[in-house]
């Protein structure tokens, strides 16, 4: 098998505040993505996966574990390396107004790295520019225009392009569509996908929103508390989830029929119920109960080896999913949840 784009090993991320406990917001992750292939990166809010994209774009230090690009690990790059890395890995992120500089002009911002990084003669920014714009569905205008001047979808088309113009290997998606209404946010995930396919690129999809999520990954990786519960082929994954906390964000996505969507309301919160000895069931961010699962407080099924014992990632052979749950792990006694 050739090597990922981006593998990321055993990654540990703690912040650390004067006067505060460390928060673990990254618990010994690990995930690949091929090349030409998107890998979603779904979970609650909280539950870490932005610190797992900054991690990736080198913003923040690992406590533990290491990411690599093309095997390289990012750590042991030289100054000029890290500098080529920044070309290599882009990002989208959820703020369309906050991400474009409002007092300069589009083509201004869009083409800062090619003026800064790579040096290219104005011909060659105005000609990357044009190609971007227009691979986003954008006239050659916009450069021209300030950033007021376009609305939430239009300005992540042209964060996209931003992106684009440095020719990157890697996008990094965080909540990119969240912040868009239904329709636009469609057109933007059609973008996505149409851009990416086309360029080879591999892509880190990152949303709260399953459904999203599934539309676009190829494989879907589900982060509770900062670890990873369940990972696998997205299809897989979004119709067959294993895990208790999988089946609950499946159960959270939005169904069309509204008798259908009140039964997943009942059955979510029935789910949410904890089961006895466990305490309240608990609405928010759960911290990790070393040394059990992170999840245990908050599962419908949980034995008492969930609070005892971390469960390690299993994989399923037969279909190339894996999920950390002593309930649903292949071959558990209890044996896999439907
Ligand atoms: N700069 C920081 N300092 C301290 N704690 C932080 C910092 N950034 C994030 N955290 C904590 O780390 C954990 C993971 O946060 P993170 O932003 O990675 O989650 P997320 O999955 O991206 O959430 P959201 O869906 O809300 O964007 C949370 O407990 C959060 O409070
Ligand atoms: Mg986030």
């Amino acid at each position: 098998m050739s090597e990922a784009l981006l593998r990321v090993e055993d990654l540990v991320v703690d912040y650390r505040s004067k006067g505060r406990r460390p928060v673990r917001a990254v618990d010994r992750v690990s995930l690949a993505i091929p090349r030409g292939q998107t890998v979603g990166l779904v979970g609650e809010s909280g539950s870490g996966k932005s610190t797992i994209a900054a991690a990736v774009l080198g913003l923040v230090a690992p406590t533990g574990g290491r990411v690599l690009l093309e095997g390289e690990p990012m750590d042991r790059r030289s100054r000029a390396a890290r500098a080529e890395l920044a070309r290599q890995v882009q990002a989208v992120f959820q703020d369309p107004f906050g991400s474009m500089n409002p007092t300069r002009k589009v083509g201004h911002t869009l083409g800062e790295l090619l003026r800064h990084n790579l040096r290219l003669p104005p011909d060659q920014i105005e000609a990357r520019l044009a190609q971007a714009l227009a691979e986003v569905g954008m006239g050659p205008e916009a450069v021209d225009r300030f950033p007021s001047q376009f609305s939430g979808g239009q300005l992540q088309r042209l964060a996209i392009a931003r992106a684009m113009v440095v020719q990157p290997k890697l996008l990094i998606c965080d909540e990119a569509v969240s912040s868009l209404d239904l329709s636009v946010q469609a057109q933007v995930i059609n973008l996505l996908a149409s851009v990416t396919a086309a360029r080879g690129l591999s892509n880190l999809f990152i949303s709260h929103d399953l459904s999203v999520v599934t539309y676009l990954s190829d494989r879907i990786v589900v982060l509770f508390a900062g670890q990873v519960m369940e990972e696998g082929p997205a299809g897989l994954v979004s119709a067959s989830p294993r895990h208790p906390y999988t089946q609950s964000l499946a159960l959270a996505a939005p169904v069309p029929d509204v008798a259908k969507q009140a039964a997943r309301r009942r059955q979510r919160l029935a789910g949410r119920a904890a089961p006895a000895g466990l305490g309240p069931a608990d609405s928010g961010m759960v911290v990790p109960a070393a040394p059990g699962c992170a999840y245990a407080p908050r599962c419908p099924v949980a034995i008492g080896r969930c609070l005892r014992e971390r469960p390690a990632l299993v994989s399923f052979a037969a279909t190339g999913a894996a999920v950390a749950c002593h309930v649903a792990a292949p071959g558990s006694e209890e044996g896999p949840t439907p």
